[in-house]
């Protein structure tokens, strides 16, 4: 079958946002005196805010109710929004605008299926709104990656079959959710490790579009 679509997951893939979580996530850590480091939030990676916490607390998430859990989410997004307030287009990542603009001239339609519901802001900062024919994100799904939902919804919104269509991610729960959702997966950057993957390149410079369709 032809490919006719091209998800990509924002988080990891379009912008490199991994460093800001991972400095909003390190002071709720240090408030609730929970050692948190890097290898620590590569387990975060396409996990949703909620399940991201739960991660975080480890043993001690029982001792949490669902309120407390609340307030220290909330807390760590508005931290996080904070700094995405410095995000630009100079942030987007190496090769993704030439990516973009080769599928365009190979008719390929492009969607975005993320699991932050911060999506719409971060599509904003980077001068990203207009440059995707579907937004699906963590505000529009009942279950995150590794779950497919979210993708299957891009495809939906895209009107393309999901056969049709090639995830890009740097998530394991990404990539297992794009096989879940019977789409092909290339693998970028810590995504590369996970064996399922059709295709895979440490970043997206030099990936041309039919890199992707060809896979
Ligand atoms: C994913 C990130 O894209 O979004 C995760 O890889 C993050 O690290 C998740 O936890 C949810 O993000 P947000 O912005 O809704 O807190
Ligand atoms: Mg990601």
């Amino acid at each position: 079958v032809s490919i006719e679509a091209v998800i990509f997951d924002l988080d990891g893939v379009i912008v490199s946002t991994d460093e800001l979580h991972f400095a909003a996530w390190k002071e709720i850590a240090a408030e609730v005196d929970i050692p948190f480091d890097r290898t620590d939030n590569e387990r975060l990676r396409g996990v949703s805010r909620m399940e991201s916490l739960d991660l975080l607390l480890g043993d001690r998430a029982g001792a949490y109710d669902g309120a407390q859990k609340e307030v220290l989410a909330s807390r760590k997004n508005a931290r996080y929004r904070e700094l995405l307030g410095r995000l630009s287009p100079a942030d987007i990542l190496p090769g993704v605008m030439v990516l973009l603009a080769d599928l365009r001239a190979h008719g390929i339609r492009v969607a975005i299926g993320s699991s932050s519901r911060n999506t719409p802001v971060i599509l904003e900062r980077l001068g990203l709104r207009a440059a995707f024919d579907a937004v699906a994100d963590g505000n529009r799904i009942q279950r995150s990656k590794p779950d497919p939902e979210v993708f299957t919804l891009a495809a939906h919104d895209l009107g393309v079959e999901p056969v049709r269509c090639v995830v890009v991610e740097d998530a394991l729960a990404g990539i297992d959710a794009a096989l879940a959702a019977g789409m092909k997966a290339f693998a970028v950057g810590y995504a590369v490790r996970h064996a399922g993957a059709h295709g895979r390149a440490t970043t997206l410079e030099r990936v041309q579009a039919s890199d992707l369709l060809d896979l």
